[in-house]
């Protein structure tokens, strides 16, 4: 991976930004592009006082102009752009009765339209190098498992599974593939939110888990590193959930203590 450069919206976040410095690790420029310049510059100093290259990138993931300059200014910066990680997303309370017009598009756009957006920008920029690439979506289990109460959020990431599958179709003539991944819950700054507002919701959701922690942001980033490595090219369009088993948990119940 050394020499190559990645793009990691979102990075700025929990998840994001482990990711990124994951990705510096492993000798890869990283360009942490977010909506919070402020926390976006805190990561890229902390990848560079660690020896890393990168740059913070300010950008709307929901916007097309923003999306667009945030793609050339990585490739006048860094050079290139061979691998990209959609990480950009909130996590909104609305069950569907009760919400507007604005919450739903909110967040579908965050999830959704950024991922349109940031794919084709960086998959031109990525065809165009004629060397391939690699791009990961970051559903949920959600995907799978509607949330209750957040009833924008399930739709988009199942939608983010499904646009992996259709640029994995589009791409895979170029050397790219695309894959979602679908972790289980984190805890990052997205989840403190919620379980602040709702501390027994976190109780309740352990017993559900057949692996007794949330997943861990290092075990998400290793996964999406491994996505976009040599020995992953032939792991194209598919959702790969990471949930310690939650998805099979239907029937189970934790055993007696
Ligand atoms: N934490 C979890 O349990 C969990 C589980 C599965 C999937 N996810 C997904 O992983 C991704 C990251 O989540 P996280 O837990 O790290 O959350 P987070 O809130 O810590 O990070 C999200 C980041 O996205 C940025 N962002 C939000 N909207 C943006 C926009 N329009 N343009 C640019 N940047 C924007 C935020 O500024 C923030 O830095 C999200 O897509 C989330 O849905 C999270």
């Amino acid at each position: 991976m050394e020499q190559k450069v990645v793009i990691v919206s979102g990075g700025a976040g929990g998840l994001g930004s482990e990711i990124c410095r994951r990705f510096s690790t492993r000798g890869v420029a990283v360009a942490v592009a977010d909506l919070n310049s402020e926390a976006a510059s805190q990561v890229a100093r902390s990848i560079e006082s660690d020896g890393g290259r990168t740059i913070a990138v300010h950008v709307e993931a929901t916007d097309e102009d923003s999306v667009a300059n945030a793609v050339r200014t990585v490739v006048s910066r860094l050079g290139r752009v061979d691998y990209l990680v959609h990480c950009a997303g909130t996590n909104i309370k609305a069950p569907v009765l009760d919400m507007s017009l604005d919450q739903w598009k909110f967040s579908l756009d965050a999830h959704l339209t950024g991922a349109f957006l940031f794919c084709r920008e960086a998959g031109r920029q990525m065809v165009e190098q004629g060397d391939g690439g690699s791009v990961v979506l970051m559903s949920s289990v959600a995907a799978a498992a509607p949330v209750p109460e957040r009833g924008a959020y399930g739709p988009a990431k199942a939608a983010l599974v499904n646009f992996a599958g259709q640029l994995g179709l589009e791409w895979a003539q170029y050397g790219i593939n695309v894959n979602a991944v679908c972790p289980g819950v984190a805890i990052t700054p997205m989840t403190e939110m919620v379980y602040k507002r709702e501390p027994e919701l976190r109780e309740q959701r352990l017993k559900r888990f057949p692996i007794k922690r949330e997943v861990l942001p290092e075990e998400v980033a290793e996964l999406v590193l491994y996505l976009c490595s040599d020995e992953a090219r032939y792991i194209n369009g598919v959702g790969i959930p990471i949930d310690g088993g939650f998805l099979n948990s239907g029937f189970y119940q934790a055993p007696e203590s």
